[in-house]
């Protein structure tokens, strides 16, 4: 039997893992062979939630997943104590009339007290995905207090930006969403992103052709659609006066099954990673880029695209 692989989830009692637990127990990411133990972090006042929400979430996973354990604490050296992946969501949200950089100051602080932590306990292999916004800047907050682990293993979520993109595309040409690939977000989780439809392609039945082409409509791609993907946040929040939280689980799930099982051939997804340089950015700087993942859990920049 497979040894159980040790996720942590922050902000365990929150919207966002409320709708991920069941998606990360019934094996979407890690496969529903593959034993758990999943470690939920969340402040000291959350524990009542937590015990509650545990009770519930173990029952789920006996008819989910193969097998579960789950530890709530509010002690991040707990929390953190030998795991294999990090997802850290637990932060303060985005409220209406907010950007993102508003929550920096109140946020930066929990990233770095959980970055140290993470240095003294995580395994050195660690793979860590920010969700907590300003999640680019809060990433890179983390990845600077833990110098231990590489810089490899951080990354920020843009996958609800390029999930949302795809979804634009796909809604626009009357297809599914699993039509569309390689749709790119290149910078920031903000309202700076650029989604970039250059190199995506779409199949409507008779094999991928560029989405320019079958959309037929560069004024639309250049300007409502790209506004769109950019202000998607801020609309969701002004219609539910909550953040997004099923989709941002979706993408979550999406973007850690694709870390740890590689992207499918000829395919790109995009991720926020501490920068190389590629395509003149400041190095240490996390910014979305287009990736290839292949085994081991190793992602490479995809070079060379237009830009
Ligand atoms: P929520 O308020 O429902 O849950 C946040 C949880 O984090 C709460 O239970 C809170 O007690 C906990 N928390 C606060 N400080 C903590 C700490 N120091 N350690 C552990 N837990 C702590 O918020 P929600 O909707 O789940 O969103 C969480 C974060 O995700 C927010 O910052 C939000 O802006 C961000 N977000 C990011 C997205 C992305 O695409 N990168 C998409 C949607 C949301």
């Amino acid at each position: 039997m497979a040894e159980p692989l040790r996720i942590c989830i922050t902000g365990g009692a929150g919207q966002i893992a409320y709708s991920l637990l069941y998606s990360i127990c019934k094996g979407d990411v890690f496969g529903s062979n593959q034993p758990l133990t999943l470690l939920l972090l969340d402040i000291q006042p959350m524990m009542a939630v937590f015990g509650r929400c545990s009770d519930g979430t173990a029952g789920l996973c006996l008819f989910l997943c193969y097998k579960v354990d789950i530890v709530s604490t509010a002690d991040p050296k707990i929390a953190f104590k030998n795991i294999d992946v990090a997802i850290l969501v637990g932060a303060m949200p985005r409220k209406e009339g907010m950007e993102r950089k508003d929550l920096l100051k109140a946020n930066a602080k929990i990233f770095v007290e959980q970055g140290k932590a993470l240095n003294e306990v995580a395994k050195k292999t660690v793979k860590v995905l920010v969700v907590g916004n300003p999640a680019n800047t809060n990433c890179m907050v983390a990845q600077l207090n833990a110098p231990s682990i590489p810089a490899t293993n951080f990354t920020c979520l843009t996958r609800l930006d390029m999930n949302r993109a795809k979804a634009q595309i796909a809604s626009r040409l009357g297809t599914r969403v699993e039509q569309v690939k390689n749709v790119i977000i290149w910078g920031n989780h903000s309202s700076t992103q650029y989604p970039d439809v250059n190199h995506g392609v779409v199949d409507l039945g008779n094999g991928p052709v560029s989405i320019r082409e079958a959309v037929k409509d560069d004024n639309w791609l250049n300007g409502d659609f790209v506004k769109t993907v950019q202000k998607r946040g801020a609309a969701i929040i002004a219609a539910r006066k909550l953040s997004s939280a099923m989709s941002a689980a979706k993408a979550i799930c999406d973007h850690m099954r694709d870390w740890w099982f590689g992207t499918p051939e000829g395919e790109i997804v995009s991720m926020g990673v501490v920068s190389d340089g590629s395509y003149g950015l400041p190095q240490g700087i996390v910014y979305s880029y287009p990736l290839t993942i292949g085994p081991n859990h190793k992602w490479e920049i995809k070079q060379d695209l237009d830009h």
